[in-house]
């Protein structure tokens, strides 16, 4: 599904001078699989992120999701094939604020020209465990709801992968519990999951383990075989 192939991104500083963030970044993952790409602050995984997210492209080397290569493709494409293809959750769940709950679920719907779709957006929110908090606005939940909102929100296209950039970093420790059990039964419904974190209790959730270190792979470990179907 997902395939980084001699990825490398390097930023400008505002000086001029270059910073490396990932250099020969090389795995696969497959379709269903849960990853987690864990490493120390500054240690590149929000660049990678971004580029398997679509948000951003790879200074060089090769980017392929579902089999097409978008490292090559200009942005409206690539923010097409992202819309269709991949559910982004923040750390900080980027909600609107003067939206309602349900409202806020069904804005990437709108954005690929769609019809509105209630109530679709309120299964998602059953999906969540928030069909009761559906019509209140996004201040009015806590954290830990408003992280929920915004996986709904991440499913509203039906995106076969699922990306999660520090989804628990805001999150006390019983909210963040609660958002890892719930991406952990959407990849038990089959979708493929890569959840970005520095925390060693969040990683335990995952199938499999890529350790990036100073941008580069350090390591790539199975952490559980996966269950047969
Ligand atoms: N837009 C940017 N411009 C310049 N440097 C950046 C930019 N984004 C990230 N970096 C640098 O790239 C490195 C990796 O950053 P990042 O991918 O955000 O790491 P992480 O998410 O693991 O904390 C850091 O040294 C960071 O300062
Ligand atoms: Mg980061």
């Amino acid at each position: 599904m997902i395939e980084a192939n001699h990825l490398s991104r390097t930023y400008q500083r505002g000086d001029g001078t270059p910073v490396t963030a990932l250099r020969d970044v090389t795995f696969t993952i497959a379709a269903g699989e849960f990853v987690v790409i864990r490493g120390a602050s500054g240690s590149g995984k929000s660049s990678l992120l971004n580029i398997l997210g679509c948000l951003d492209t790879p200074s060089s080397g090769r980017y392929r999701l579902a089999g097409e290569d978008v490292s090559v493709l200009p942005d409206d494409e690539r923010s097409h094939v992202r819309s269709r293809r991949i559910g982004f959750v923040f750390q900080s769940f980027n909600l609107l604020p003067r939206a309602t709950a349900v409202e806020n679920v069904e804005l990437p719907a709108l954005y690929t020209g769609a019809a509105p779709d209630r109530a679709r957006a309120r299964k998602l929110l059953e999906r969540v465990g928030l069909a009761e908090r559906a019509e209140h606005f996004a201040t009015e939940l806590s954290g830990g709801e408003q992280q929920r909102v915004a996986i709904a929100r991440a499913l509203m296209n039906d995106p076969p992968v699922l990306l999660a950039d520090e989804p628990t970093g805001n999150l006390d420790s019983a909210a963040g519990e609660s958002v890892m059990q719930l991406f952990t039964s959407l990849h038990e419904g089959g979708r493929t999951i890569v959840l970005v974190t520095h925390d060693e209790q969040v990683a335990s959730f995952a199938d499999r383990e890529i350790l990036i270190r100073d941008g580069v792979v350090a390591s790539d470990t199975v952490r559980r075989e996966r269950s047969p179907a």
